[in-house]
């Protein structure tokens, strides 16, 4: 995915531009460049490959008196067609050097748009899908029925592109006018004074407006400096918007005092749990926020499918022990990109619950259209107000994490957790698999959670001191049972995306089946032990499982709940947490795992905002 901007106003354009990509970098960081009208009838572009701070450098270089003017759009790229490098970087300008185009997405027709343009002899300088889309406008302007029109061009290009895209023109005939559309790809309108904005996502304005519109599929946006008009590809204006107030701050976009943000996301977590949690049991029951279901279709829902990539995979994990416990439906959990491919079994009694921080993984939207096809309902949990797959969703439940910027999942994945408690309740109350009281006391039970989950974070700087003991293992492992299993999985993930260690997590029954071999001397083993009083008999498994790796040399680090006596003869080092309902303990267990990853990626001198290869969504396959 990309960050993309475009600002129309008062102030120099580039500022706000850089501001912005700044604020978006997360969304990817192969290159970034900008283009704002130079205020004497033309337009001033700079691209460099890497990060913002490359660009930033050029501009010094290159003397930023150029970019004089008050309109202008920015990009930050993550390379799919055309590798990271100057030439590839948006924005890409047609022939004249007066229209100028940044995308997010992948315009999948842009082969034979590209061979009817080079058949033109149009000189094209880059390997990018994106780059048809700026000549295609500049052919519509010169020449036909849209000659001399640029809104018109653009509505005439746009109706010819296949794909998902999110595409903003700047054109320096036209100073004070941005043109901008989106399908399948996120694009917000930030409502100023004497302002407006473009944006990938609300971090892109964030600082100068709180007034936002959500635009719907297939619609396409003109911003002056006065205000917007919104229409689909047809130019038509009779189309459904949404205006909203955002209540993210500032400060809640910025690292907080932190060195990184995952590190704020981390300590962000208690208020994760609690905002995700927050009104969602009103007059004794769970409500969701979007339920486009009736009670009646969940009754008829006889099997559950989780679909989810990831962190969110590991979150889904943890829902089937709940779900199937609270409501006696068979779960399946599937990586979203295996799912639609080996023709899973769905009808319009399945409920498919798509779990998305970001609601743009293609695998996952994907999947959630596979399962719409063949009629199955679905639920999608998704931190990102208005992204494509709570929109094509049945139904919504929103985590309230707030802008998660470390690509590395974090608060997100306790959300995820919470909300797929909440799922199970809202699932088990209307099957009446559970009475009321019980669903009201569960709920109290998740209401716990986030001083409890404050008191874990009290307690973690001897998880700090041992991770930079630990850093110079070459692997590590983890193991789990039960609801342990997914968060020593989750462990693990964290520690491989992060510090780029060789880790692996195990269910620890399995162990036997092979993986003990992997035990060596000295070889850190980290193990999620079950409650003693909620689980004893996969407790006392448990301790057999340590005794078996500790005998064959391994370092074993141990999470278990306080006042677990038994396990302290097997743990080289203990991590205690707070005693929780078993189902719920993945809230508290997991919160170590993550401090231990950043600190050992820390200690080995990595940036673990931006691990190397990853952007924050996925929206390829
Ligand atoms: O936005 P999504 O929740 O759909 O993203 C899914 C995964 O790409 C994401 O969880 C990824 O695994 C993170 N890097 C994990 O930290």
């Amino acid at each position: 995915m990309c960050g993309i901007v475009g600002y129309v106003g008062h102030r120099p354009a580039l500022d706000v531009v850089v501001e912005a990509l700044r604020r978006m970098e997360y969304r990817g960081y192969d290159s970034a460049g900008v283009a704002v009208l130079d205020g004497r009838g033309g337009l001033a572009v700079e691209r460099k490959a890497g990060r913002l701070a490359n660009l930033e450098a050029e501009l010094d270089d290159a003397g930023r008196d150029h970019f004089a003017g008050s309109t202008g759009i920015g990009h930050t790229r993550w390379a799919t067609h055309g590798r990271p490098t100057d030439r590839n970087a948006h924005p890409h300008r047609d022939a004249t050097g007066k229209i100028a185009v940044v995308h997010n997405g992948i315009i999948e027709n842009f082969a034979p748009l590209r061979h009817e343009l080079e058949a033109e002899h149009v000189d094209l300088r880059s390997d990018t899908d994106s780059e048809v889309a700026v000549h295609l406008v500049a052919r519509a302007y010169a020449d036909g029925p849209t000659a001399g029109d640029f809104v018109g061009s653009a509505l005439a290009v746009l109706r010819r592109l296949e794909g998902a895209f999110t595409l903003v023109f700047t054109h320096a005939d036209h100073p004070g006018t941005i043109v901008a559309a989106r399908r399948s790809t996120p694009l917000v309108v930030g409502v100023g004074e004497g302002e407006m904005f473009v944006g990938s996502d609300v971090a892109a304005f964030i600082e100068h407006t709180r007034e936002a519109v959500e635009l719907g599929q297939d619609q396409v946006v003109v911003i002056t400096a006065d205000g917007y008009t919104v229409t689909n590809f047809d130019g038509n204006d009779d189309v459904p918007t949404r205006p909203f107030t955002i209540d993210w701050d500032l400060e809640a976009a910025e690292k907080g005092g932190h060195d990184y943000f995952m590190l704020k996301e981390i300590e962000e977590q208690p208020q994760a749990v609690a905002d995700t949690l927050l009104g969602h049991f009103a007059n004794g029951r769970i409500v969701l926020d979007e339920q486009r279901l009736s009670d009646q279709e969940l009754r008829d829902v006889d099997k559950v499918f989780v679909v989810a990539c990831g962190t969110a995979y590991h979150s889904g994990l943890v829902a089937k022990y709940a779900i199937e416990h609270w409501t006696r439906l068979p779960v399946e959990v599937e990586l979203a990109s295996e799912f639609r491919y080996r023709d899973p079994v769905l009808d319009r009694s399945t409920l498919v619950v798509a779990i998305s921080q970001s609601g743009e993984t293609a695998d996952t939207l994907e999947a959630v259209r596979h399962a719409k096809d063949q009629k199955a309902r679905v639920l999608a949990v998704c931190n990102t107000n208005g992204a494509q797959i709570p929109r094509e969703a049945d139904a919504v439940l929103y985590t309230r994490a707030g802008p998660e910027i470390g690509v590395a999942s974090t608060k997100c994945f306790l959300a995820q957790v919470t909300a797929n408690y909440l799922v199970g309740l809202a699932l088990a109350q209307a099957r009446g698999t559970k009475y009321p009281d019980e669903v009201a006391r569960e709920y109290l039970e998740l209401e716990a959670m986030p001083q409890l989950v404050a008191r874990v974070l009290e307690t973690v700087e001897p998880v700090r001191a041992l991770a930079r003991e630990l850093a110079a293992s070459p692997a590590v492992l983890f193991l789990g049972r039960h609801v342990g299993y997914p968060v020593a999985l989750e462990g693990a993930l964290k520690l491989k995306e992060l510090a780029y260690m060789h880790a692996e997590g195990f269910a620890a029954g399995e162990l036997k089946h092979g993986p003990i071999a992997l035990i060596e001397d000295g070889l850190p083993v980290i193990v999620v032990m079950p409650s003693p009083k909620g689980r004893a008999v996969l407790h006392s498994k448990m301790l057999s499982n340590i005794r078996e790796i500790q005998a064959r040399g391994a370092r074993t680090v141990v999470i278990a709940e306080e006042g677990d006596e038994a396990v302290r003869p097997f743990a080289n080092h203990l991590i205690e947490i707070p005693a929780s309902p078993t189902l719920l303990q993945p809230l508290l267990a997991t919160v170590p795992l993550q401090v231990f990853a950043a600190e050992v990626a820390q200690t080995r001198g990595y940036d673990v905002d931006k691990p190397r290869n990853l952007a924050k969504s996925v929206t390829v396959e």
